[in-house]
Order: C-alpha cells, then structure tokens, then sequence
C-alpha cells in the first residue's frame, strides 16, 4: 500500500513540518512533533465549524442520584493478587492496557486469565501476530478447553470494534495493539496515529456495549515505543508488565488505575503450565543466598506486601579512567546518587572503581528504603567484610547522610522474624526492640561493616 504523504504537527505551538525533528524550530520544544495525516487536519477545520452548530444542551443530574457502576460485575481471573491490582477483578466496560517488552508472557497471562473467565462467562480473544494454530497449541498446554472461549484471528480495528459492539461477549484481548489498523488512516500500523485512532474506537465500542476489553501493547526496553504512552491517556488502567524475561520474578503493577489504588503488585514466575502467583516470595528468593562480603538482605516493599530480597554489590578496581558503574533491578541514576553520597559523607573511595549492584531475582525495587542496603552493600564489598547473616537492612538514606524513616516498617520486620531474622538496621524513628536503630550513614558503616 502506498503510504500518504503525512506531517508532522508541533503539539506545543502547531507550526507543520514535512519530516520528523527533534526539535520545533519554531517554538524550541523538544520531542512535541506527531505525525498526523493531512486529511485529518483539513477535516478538523471544517469539524469545528460544524460541531458548533449541532451541539444540544446537556442533560444533567444531581451528583446524588447517579447511579453506581455494578462493583458486583467484577471478573475474577483467577489469580487473586492479579484481582487485588486491579481493584477487585476486571470491570465490565472498562478497557485496560497490558503493556511489557515482547516474551515476558502477556499473552500467556492473558490465555490463562480467559480460560478462568471463560467458565462462567464468553470471552473472545484476537490476534493479529499468531495464527490459530499457535494461539491453540497455548491454550492445549495452560489447559484453556472452555466452549465459551472463542478466537479470531484479525488485525482490522474495524471489524474488531463491530464484533465488541455486537455485545456477545463479557470479555475481549486485543493482542496487540501494534498490529492493528484502521482502514481510513493510510499509515502503518504501530505508529502514532494507528495505534491512538485504533485505540479510540476499541474503546468507544467497549464503553457502548459494557465489554471488559484488555488490549496489549508491546514496550521496548526503555519502555520508549511512543504507541502505548499515548494510550495510557485512553484506558481505564494500565497494568505494567515488568521483569526477567529470562526466569526470575515477574511483577503485574498498575501505573494508572481509576477503579482502583495503584499500591498493589502481583508477582508471577512462569513454568510449564504458564504463569503463576507466588505465594512466598521472601522463602524463594533468599533459598539460593551464600553470606558473602557485599550481600545485604533488603526488606522492601511490593505494592504493600513485604518481601525479603537481597541486593548484591561487586566494587573492582577500574581498568579503564571512567569507573563504571552498573544497577540491576534498582535505577542507575540513584546509584550513582548514593555513591556519591558514600564517598563524600563517609569518604570511601570509588572514583576509581567499577560498581555493580545486583537485586536477586528479577525484582525492580521502586522502594526508596533500599538506599540503606545499597550503601551497605557497596560499603561491604569495598571493605571485603560481610553484615551478620542474622541483620535485614532498610531506610532511605539522604543527601547529608542521614538516615530517614521508610513506609510501613511494621510489616517489614514482620516479615523478617518470619523467615529468622533476629535483628534490623533500620532508621532510629522506629520504636522496636527488632530494630537497631542507626541515625547517620558513616557511623553504620564504621560499626556494622567496618569493625575489626
Ligand atoms: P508470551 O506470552 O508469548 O509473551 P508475550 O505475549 O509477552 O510476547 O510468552 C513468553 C514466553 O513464555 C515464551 O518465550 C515461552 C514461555 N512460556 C513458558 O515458559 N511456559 C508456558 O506455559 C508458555 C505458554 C510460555
Ligand atoms: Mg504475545
């Protein structure tokens, strides 16, 4: 298919361009240029005009008699942290993205989820990358044998927002948004225009009809493919697919939900009957641990469930003059915060070697308490000294090196005497025998991991 000619709108100021640019040239803005299709721009003109005269008055009610969406009409999916995520289970009419990078198992987690649903209710699930085939031999193997649960194999958001509109259904997975296109719109599918208008029209038919609809889109590894950030503005919820492609803990977040809180995180591992929850992670995640210098027990935080992790740090001398420096599991630009911080609060010297740092399993800490452990673990590692095995480690660490309070520490040490910890270095605020209390970064280290 020829592609039309399209341009490229500044979002901030409007000026038109007829290829991409980094930058507006005429507003200075960065990263504002969409490509849009001329037509669309001609229509919106005239669609202004027209739309002023044939608005009708609204009709209003007062805020006390609206109705209340049936919370009852929740589909439950069988994984019951996956229902706590979003809110209870799935709403009936709402539209959610499930967005994660290509194999961390969406469309398995999606098949296992239909199969539950497909008990009680009629689900259809399309796709447009796998044939019937491929979608069959998965479904053979998560044992999804429900009559209810019907495919369609498609990649027209056309003929897919009809079948939605149709209403047969209670539940419909749209995998993948990427390959879906609108036959109005010349572009290819994927990008920008494609994936918002495809969007669009999935979810006004999903709203007029009552449908669940769960649609997926792909993310690259920065998380930068500009379709599924704009869709994030459409859906109802957004669930964040994260983790190990290879093994390890997966997590199931919801970045943005409007039934529901977004403090919530489910964790899955996947074997050869597909995904499923884990119920201890603490248990699974420390089975492998050997006490070695720079292994620190972390007791973080996911959504509200405490899980013990433990975060590794390796320090080498750098072969090269720019140290580098490496984070796994925790973000690097807070790495490199802290050791920044390590080196002028407690006057370690790192500038002149390599730092790795390491979170077992497959985790992404988004918890702020694991400053402390990082510290220590770096600390431990340059000094080649291990913390007692009997210690867990949290507390957020700031830039005067001091040692601030984390969220929750109740449930933290909780889970720690759970699995035999005797004792927490954690901030001094907290009132517990459990605790030893710390107050500043370099008295830590001088007396946990530096004491002869
Ligand atoms: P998939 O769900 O197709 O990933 P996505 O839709 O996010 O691209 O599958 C992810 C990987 O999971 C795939 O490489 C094979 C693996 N897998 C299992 O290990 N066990 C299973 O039961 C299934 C169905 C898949
Ligand atoms: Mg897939």
């Amino acid at each position: 298919m020829a592609k039309s000619h399209s341009q490229f709108v500044c979002q901030q100021c409007g000026a038109i361009y007829t290829s991409w640019n980094g930058r507006c040239s005429k507003c200075g803005a960065w990263n504002s240029l969409i490509e849009q299709v001329p037509e669309d721009a001609r229509d919106e003109k005239s669609a202004v005009s027209r739309g002023q005269a044939s608005g009708k008055l609204l009709k209003y009610a007062s805020i006390n008699d609206l109705e209340v969406s049936n919370e009852k009409e929740r589909l439950k999916t069988g994984f019951p942290d996956l229902d706590t995520v979003l809110g209870g289970g799935i709403l009936l009419g709402s539209v959610s993205l499930l967005a994660g990078q290509p194999g961390i198992g969406k469309s398995t987690l999606l098949m296992q989820i239909c199969a539950k649903i497909a008990e009680t209710r009629t689900v259809l699930y399309i796709s447009g990358e796998e044939s019937a085939g491929q979608v069959k031999l998965r479904a053979v193997r998560l044992g999804a044998k429900s009559d209810n649960l019907k495919f369609a194999s498609s990649t027209s958001a056309n003929d897919i927002a009809k079948t939605i509109e149709g209403g047969e259904f209670d539940l419909v997975i749209v995998d993948s948004i990427q390959t879906l296109t609108l036959a109005e719109i010349a572009s290819a599918p994927g990008g920008i225009s494609q994936v918002t208008n495809c969007g669009n029209l999935i979810i006004r038919a999903a709203k007029t009809s009552g449908t669940a609809v769960i649609i997926v889109g792909h993310v690259t590894k920065e998380g930068t493919l500009a379709g599924p950030k704009v869709l994030e503005h459409l859906v109802d919820v957004v669930l964040n697919f994260e983790g190990d492609r290879y093994g390890g803990f997966k997590t199931v977040r919801a970045v943005k939900n409007r039934f529901g809180s977004t403090t919530e995180a489910a964790i899955f591992e996947m074997n050869q009957q597909g995904l499923s929850e884990v119920k201890n992670p603490s248990a699974a995640l420390l089975a492998e641990r050997q006490n070695t210098d720079g292994s620190i027990i972390l007791a973080t935080l996911e959504g509200t469930r405490p899980i013990l992790v433990e975060i590794q740090a390796l320090v080498t001398p750098s072969n090269f003059g720019y140290p580098k420096r490496t984070a796994s599991g925790c973000d690097l630009n807070r790495l490199n915060l802290l050791i920044a911080v390590l080196e002028r609060r407690t006057k370690l010297k790192l500038s002149d070697q390599d730092i790795f740092v390491n979170v077992v399993g497959g985790l992404k800490l988004q918890d702020s308490a694991a400053d402390l452990a990082i510290c220590l673990a770096i600390a431990s590692a340059v000094a080649g000294r291990k913390l007692s095995e009997e210690y867990v480690v949290f507390g957020e660490v700031g830039l005067g090196g001091e040692i601030r309070s984390a969220f929750r520490p109740d449930q933290r040490i909780s889970e720690a005497k759970k699995l035999g910890f005797t004792r927490a270095i954690a901030p001094a605020t907290i009132k517990d025998k459990f605790v030893i209390p710390v107050r500043d970064l370099r008295d830590t280290l001088i007396k946990y991991v530096n004491e002869k």
